[in-house]
């Protein structure tokens, strides 16, 4: 077992450089089975989540070829199983999506209910919704979703909740369905239209990408492509709350300054000063952060994957804050972490009440889940003394080279084996 070890109190400082984007690549890699040619996929993210699909698609029958740490050439023409077991999907959300690509492959798939992050039920209603639509029959049986269909055909659905999920699933089971597939109040993250945009680089016919009306006409054939992910929205976002939390000044580097409005707007309202380039942006804050009021909602609201960790930086803001959770159920299950560490928050249901306090103190910590651990590390960064974190499997699913990078940016955080504590943890 592993945890971080993070000294604080020090403001971060110097450039960092963001990565492919996770939820992307989770979705653009089971569609590289629908492509009838290998295809080559660059900027992926190096972490455990992108391992274990890759994983999965060799398992599957697919030839994966690593050319280097974030170019991966992948050869599905092989695959002939439509079975992803719970081995496979090792817990992860995103094992859903191969749902998707197998029925929009084969016509038929079985696989593991998806995992991921607990912030209370999460449900694929709307996933079983789109697949029936295109005339699938889907099952449960024996803790697997199975779905079967004699022949596919475009329709029209709409979506009762904004998913990401569903939609992404709905575009990978229609891309080669013949006929025409209308998504309604479909999701508009940007990854979103980056499996759009990858799925038409090999000669897929989707429109509409981006807006609420998504519309996919099927086509036979997919040839292969070269593709290079968006670099990740959330976790420039993360370098940016980390480096205004600890009053830093940061360059956030290789990233889409379009897709972090949201942020760059409420980090504003917080009071850092920010400054926007072609492909970076820079943060800087100056004494306490100012409190504000947070709503998280689809994109292009705040993202609900920012959520934690704008409640660390708030929690040591002047006066009293309110987040309010527009996506997820439930949360909000970090807060008891963050009040070990003297944040003075009350949630009630989907709000959470934060009286900001001077700062946070040392303490130690659980990542109760990815996003939730990324709040640990900006807590454990902005308190002076060493916060150990623990379960930080949840981070490396979603964080390349977390330590290198926040160690570049001249902060103090070390991975260790638990039986293998520094000496001063040992005293402790
Ligand atoms: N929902 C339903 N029925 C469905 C699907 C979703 O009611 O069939 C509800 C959910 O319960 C939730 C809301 O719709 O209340 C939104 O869920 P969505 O389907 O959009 O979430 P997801 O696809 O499971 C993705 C990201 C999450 C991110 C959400 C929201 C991936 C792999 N995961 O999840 O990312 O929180 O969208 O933006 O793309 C993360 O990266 O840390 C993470 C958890």
């Amino acid at each position: 077992m592993e945890k971080f070890v993070v000294k604080g109190g020090k403001p971060l400082k110097g450039e960092v450089c963001i990565s492919g984007a996770k939820n992307a690549a989770v979705a653009i890699l089971p569609a590289v089975l629908l492509a009838d040619e290998p295809c080559t996929i660059e900027n992926l993210p190096d972490i455990s989540d992108v391992a274990t699909i890759l994983r999965a698609m060799k398992i599957l029958g697919a030839n994966v070829r690593l050319i280097n740490k974030t170019t991966v050439e992948i050869d599905p023409s092989h695959v002939n199983s439509f079975v992803v077991s719970k081995e496979m999907a090792e817990g992860m959300r995103a094992s859903s999506y191969f749902l998707g690509a197998l029925i929009g492959r084969m016509g038929r798939a079985r696989v593991a209910p998806p995992g991921g992050c607990d912030f209370g039920v999460r449900p694929i209603d709307q996933h079983i919704k789109g697949f029936e639509a295109l005339g699938a029959t889907v099952t449960i049986e024996n803790g697997m979703v199975e779905a079967r269909s004699k022949k596919l055909s475009g329709s029209s659905i709409y979506l009762d909740v904004v998913s990401v999920g569903a939609t992404i699933n709905i575009m990978l089971a229609a891309t080669k369905v013949k006929g025409l597939t209308i998504i309604e109040n479909a999701a508009r993250e940007p990854h979103i239209v980056d499996l759009a945009n990858f799925l038409n680089s090999m000669g897929a016919n989707i429109m509409g990408a981006g807006t609420s009306v998504i519309k996919i006409r099927g086509v036979d054939y997919l040839k292969g492509t070269d593709y290079s992910i968006i670099p990740d929205q959330i976790e420039a976002g993360t370098y940016m709350v980390a480096a205004a939390a600890t009053g830093g000044d940061v360059k956030v580097t290789n990233v889409t300054p379009k897709h972090l409005e949201s942020i760059i707007a409420k980090l504003r309202d917080a009071g850092a000063v920010i400054e926007e380039g072609d492909e970076y942006v820079r943060v800087s804050m100056k004494g306490r952060p100012k409190a504000c009021k947070v709503k998280t909602m689809p994109h292009p609201g705040f993202p609900t994957d920012m959520q934690p960790q704008m409640a660390t930086l708030l929690a040591i803001a002047e006066g009293t804050s309110i987040i309010t959770e527009g996506v997820w159920d439930s949360r909000f299950r970090y807060v008891e972490q963050l009040t070990f560490m003297g944040a003075d928050i009350q949630v009630d249901g989907k709000m959470a009440v934060i009286s900001g306090v001077k700062t946070l103190n040392p303490a130690p910590v659980k990542a109760v889940d990815l996003r939730a651990g990324a709040a640990m590390i900006i807590a454990g960064l902005i308190a002076d003394g060493v916060t150990e974190i623990e379960e930080i499997d949840h981070i490396d699913r979603g964080y390349e080279n977390v330590v290198e990078k926040f160690s570049n940016l001249g902060a103090d955080i070390k991975r260790i084996r638990v039986n293998n504590a520094p000496e001063y943890l040992k005293q402790a």
